[in-house]
């Protein structure tokens, strides 16, 4: 890195740093450590869900190629699957529930901005971490809301979601995030943690949930060593975040999208 770049990527830290409110809802169900666990049978619709992405996993790993700057990753679910009448995705991702957890924590009106069907393989990994397998915030927005969804048991060996426990001064005001640093950089465990202080490591059951503020909170996927670690993860930011559009509802799928709240959510007007 340049002098000139490292430069410009501080200064353009700080400056979204500063203009970050420092406060978080209250009752914020993501207090005291920026995250919250729960399990697929606590919503409604879990059951459909896991049948309609268990097919999606079964019928195009095979064939599938892996993410573009991620080698292991492959990346399975289209806009086809999110928008088809018939998907049970939306559904599960707008219901009254999660949306209580997502109001709960975001200081603005939430829109959905990705959902993702991922299975990470531990074939690539002799060589040791790369991209999100080290510590990292998400550049999306100042603050979002993702959830992940464990679709295979998920133990240390398959590179659990690890989470660096984000601190609330109290239940409205969420303080200790480092600040200066370029926010979406890839930083080494020993920069970060200390024998004091260390990531949390969910290791899970298919069917385990976790939600967790990823642009405030430092995250990785740990190395995986065996098998697959499926997962299924979808988020919220505000109507205009840093990073990609939110999701839009296509118009041939417009007039039968009845839920209100589900229309406001997924806008046609994110500009
Ligand atoms: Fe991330």
């Amino acid at each position: 890195m340049t002098i000139k770049s490292f430069v410009t990527n501080k200064l353009h830290s700080i400056e979204r740093f500063a203009t970050l409110p420092l406060v978080a809802q209250p009752k914020n169900l993501l207090y005291p450590n920026g995250y919250h666990t729960s399990r697929l049978e606590e919503f409604w619709g879990g059951e459909a869900l896991l049948a309609f992405l268990d097919n999606v996993v079964a019928t195009r790993f095979e064939g599938s190629q892996p993410l573009p700057g991620y080698p292991f990753r492959r990346s399975l679910l289209t806009d086809q699957d999110i928008f088809d009448p018939a998907s049970p995705i939306l559904q599960f991702c707008l219901q009254e529930a999660i949306l209580k957890l997502v109001k709960s924590h975001l200081p603005f009106e939430p829109f959905l901005r990705s959902v993702e069907l991922w299975v990470d393989t531990a074939e690539v990994s002799q060589n040791g971490p790369i991209e999100t397998q080290y510590y990292h915030l998400d550049g999306d927005d100042s603050y979002n809301l993702k959830c992940f969804l464990y679709l295979s048991d998920v133990t240390l060996e398959h590179g659990p979601f690890t989470f660096f426990p984000v601190h609330y001064k109290s239940a409205t005001s969420l303080i200790g995030r480092p600040r200066g640093i370029n926010n979406t950089s890839r930083i080494k465990d020993n920069s970060l943690e200390s024998p004091e202080k260390k990531g949390v490591h969910f290791v899970g059951t298919r069917g385990s949930l976790i939600f967790a503020d990823t642009c405030w909170g430092y995250h990785k996927g740990l190395l995986p060593r065996v098998g697959r670690r499926i997962l299924f993860t979808f988020q919220f930011t505000s109507k205009n975040p840093y990073w990609g559009p939110v999701m839009v509802i296509p118009d041939q799928l417009r007039d039968s999208v009845k839920q209100k709240e589900m229309k406001q959510i997924l806008t046609k007007k994110n500009k």
